[in-house]
């Protein structure tokens, strides 16, 4: 048995050890938020948090994550108000939407680090997502619009 923490809710497995967390969350746990892009670490579609930082769930064993913090898009805001939640709706960033949960998974963990970050930070912290669908330009926009709400919001 494996006993998992995700989104702050405590989750026993009968699973083997080895299975990627991924489908742990998907298939198990019934968690469809964070999607299978390419099941190799290649396209950021997968992203979730391990005790705060991004990881990618396709190729993490379900065993690295027992007993520590996992947060996936679902558990990212108690009412879907991350700002980079509020930023992605205002601007419609999503097209086919597959890509999107691991980019704003992504762009939590830059934006917990970095209040006020520059194109070439976004840049940096998202390089490993891909969009098919090429929304960057939208992706760019409500982070920089997501990091102002953050700032006013805290002042
Ligand atoms: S599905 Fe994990 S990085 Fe592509
Ligand atoms: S919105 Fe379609 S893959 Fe990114």
């Amino acid at each position: 048995m494996l006993k998992l923490n995700i989104n702050k809710k405590i989750y026993e497995l009968d699973i083997d050890p080895d299975t990627p967390l991924l489908w742990a969350l998907r298939d198990v746990i019934g968690l469809v938020g964070t999607k299978y892009g390419c099941g190799v670490a290649q396209c950021g579609a997968c992203v979730v948090h391990l005790n705060g930082e991004a990881v990618r769930s396709c190729v993490t064993k379900v065993s690295r994550a027992a007993g520590q913090q996992v947060v996936t898009i679902e558990g990212l805001s108690e009412n879907n108000d991350h700002p980079l939640q509020k930023a992605w709706l205002e601007l419609d960033v999503s097209q086919c939407g597959y890509c999107q949960a691991g980019q704003i998974m992504s762009a939590a963990v830059l934006l917990r680090e970095n209040k006020n970050p520059t194109d070439k930070d976004i840049d940096n912290a998202m390089e490993g997502n891909i969009c098919r669908c090429g929304t960057y330009l939208r992706i760019h926009k409500a982070i920089h619009l997501a990091a102002e709400m953050q700032r006013k919001g805290s002042k």
